[in-house]
Order: structure tokens, then sequence, then C-alpha cells
């Protein structure tokens, strides 16, 4: 059977969708994903193409269709220290920089942004975990959070397949913080006690998380446009403490992007405040707000 490609309108419609409620932009050459990524949808809910699809969501009824229809269309992709580098930069220089300015408090406040299915959250939980004699008298708090109520009840889960538990993680930490479950890998219940995750847009926050000492938001705002990502960087920098850091993917620099943040002079990867104490605003009009 020859099946037709989709209308070219029912594509720009579903990534219009996409963009107006998530911010997430997919290119015009690559609407090809958005028939991939909702053939098993169409295939489920007997829906025959994705036309049908665009019709049915047009009815304000169907909410709880057109959530799982963006959720299929998210990029999710993950997994555990992802950039290595950047996750050794972390635990050789921003928490012993962090150690020392919190000395008095103890406490610190970890925010994993669009963390997907977990794995980010969990690395970061086994750097604190891995040196705990340091940390015996500390409270560490880690929020991973993401759009998706899919990804987050995975990450809650913390149960990963034989190709995710491969993908970043050494044979030592596999065997230390996971045990084996049929064909899974389940998170050790004293880690999974370590991160809570919650259901968040980070545009659109339904609750005040409080200021972070580190924020990890890492290959979401490279999918965003220009003005989205300038909401995006308002919200993080707000946020953040004053003296707190920011990590991005490898992939991605604040560097043109924001004038909210700037790159640390000794700690790769990681960026700072540009002005600590300005609250950061957009000028431009919110739309997430
Ligand atoms: C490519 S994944 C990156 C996951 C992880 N940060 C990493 O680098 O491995 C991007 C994640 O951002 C989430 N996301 C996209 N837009 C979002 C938004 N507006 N608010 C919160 N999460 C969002 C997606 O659901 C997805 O799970």
């Amino acid at each position: 059977m020859i099946h037709s490609p989709p209308a070219a309108s029912a594509t720009r419609i579903l990534a219009g969708l996409l963009e107006a409620r998530t911010g997430q932009q997919i290119a015009p050459s690559r609407y090809w994903r958005i028939q991939t990524a909702l053939a098993p949808l169409l295939k489920q809910h007997a829906i025959p193409d994705l036309d049908a699809l665009v019709a049915v969501l047009s009815d304000p009824d169907n909410e709880s269709l057109l959530q799982e229809s963006l959720e299929a269309m998210l990029n999710n992709e993950s997994f555990f220290f992802r950039d290595t580098a950047l996750f050794a930069s972390l635990r050789s220089e921003a928490f012993p920089t962090l150690r020392e300015r919190r000395s008095q408090q103890k406490t610190l406040r970890i925010w994993c942004a669009g963390t997907s299915t977990g794995q980010e959250a969990y690395s970061v939980a086994m750097l604190f975990h891995s040196e705990r004699d340091k940390w015996t008298d500390w409270t560490i708090e880690i929020v991973g959070t993401d759009i998706s109520a899919t990804v987050i009840e995975r990450a809650k889960a913390g149960r990963y397949s034989q190709f995710e538990i491969q993908r970043g993680l050494s044979v030592d930490y596999m065997l230390r913080y996971f045990s084996q479950d049929g064909e899974d890998w389940v998170i050790d219940p004293a880690l999974q006690k370590m991160v809570r995750f919650q259901q968040e847009n980070i545009l659109k926050p339904r609750t005040d998380l409080g200021k972070f000492d580190v924020i990890l938001c890492r290959n979401v705002l490279m999918y965003f446009g220009p003005e989205t990502r300038s909401i995006a960087y308002a919200k993080l920098e707000r946020s953040l403490e004053d003296d707190g850091l920011l990590m991005l993917g490898a992939a991605e620099s604040v560097l043109s992007q924001t004038d909210l943040f700037s790159a640390t002079r000794e700690m790769r990867g990681l960026f700072c405040k540009a002005v600590p104490g300005r609250t950061g605003k957009s000028s431009l009009p919110a739309p997430f707000d």
C-alpha cells in the first residue's frame, strides 16, 4: 500500500501547536519527524492520518489527545552523564566552590529543568552520593522538572532498559546504583530519595520552586526560537541565586543569546549571572506569562 505524504498544512499546524504550548520549534526541513513521532498514536486511536488528527484536535473536548500528541512530538533524548567533561567540571569545580560559599547554611538546591526521563538528575545525585562523606551534614535537594507528564512518570520510576543503562554509565556505577529486575535496571532507593520530580513548563511554571544554587538546563533552549529563549533565560535567572551557576548542554552557550548570563572564568561550561542582583526581565512581550 502506498501512503501519500501528509498534507503540509497538517504538519505545519501540529508544529505550530507544539511551539505555542512548549516553545519547542521544529524546522520545516524536519517536519517528517512529526509523522514518525505520531504514527503509534494514530494507530492506537485508529485515526487514519495527520489531517484527521488535526480535525479531531480542533475540538476543545479533545485536550487530553492534544497533550498526548504534543508529548509524542517532543524530543526526549537523554542519557547518564551526558557530556562527561561538564559533569567532571561540576564535581571538581562547581561543587567545591559552592561548598565554600554555603559552608554556613550547609544546603544546596539543584534544579534540572527539562530533565526528561531522569538520567540527568540521577547523574547529579550519583556525584553527591559517591562523595557522601563530604556531604554528611548537608541538605542536598535535587529537583527534576519537565513539561512532559510521561517522562516525569518514567523518571520517578527510575527504571531503565539495558540500552538506556549502558548509555553514559560506567559498569561500576551501574552495579553500585542499580539492581536488575528482569530486562530492566532499577535505581537504588537511596538515590531515588535524593531527587524529586515534577511536571513543569519552564516558560509557564505552575509552582514557585524557589531559588537554586545550580540550574542545569541542557539541550532544551536550543530548540526554542530567539524570543522564547529570551523569556526562558529571564525565568532561569530569576530562579538562580545571585552567586549560583547555570549549566547548559555541551553544544549550547549564552554568547549572543542573552546578556543575563556570562561564562565563568574558572569553571568550564558553567555560567553565572552577568549582573548579580538584577532581576531578569525580558524587554520582549511574554506570551508565556
Ligand atoms: C532533548 S531533552 C534533554 C534532556 C536532558 N536535559 C539532557 O540534556 O539529557 C529536552 C527535554 O526538554 C523538555 N522540554 C521541552 N520544552 C520544555 C518546556 N517548555 N518546559 C519544560 N521542559 C521542556 C522535553 O520534554 C525534553 O524532555
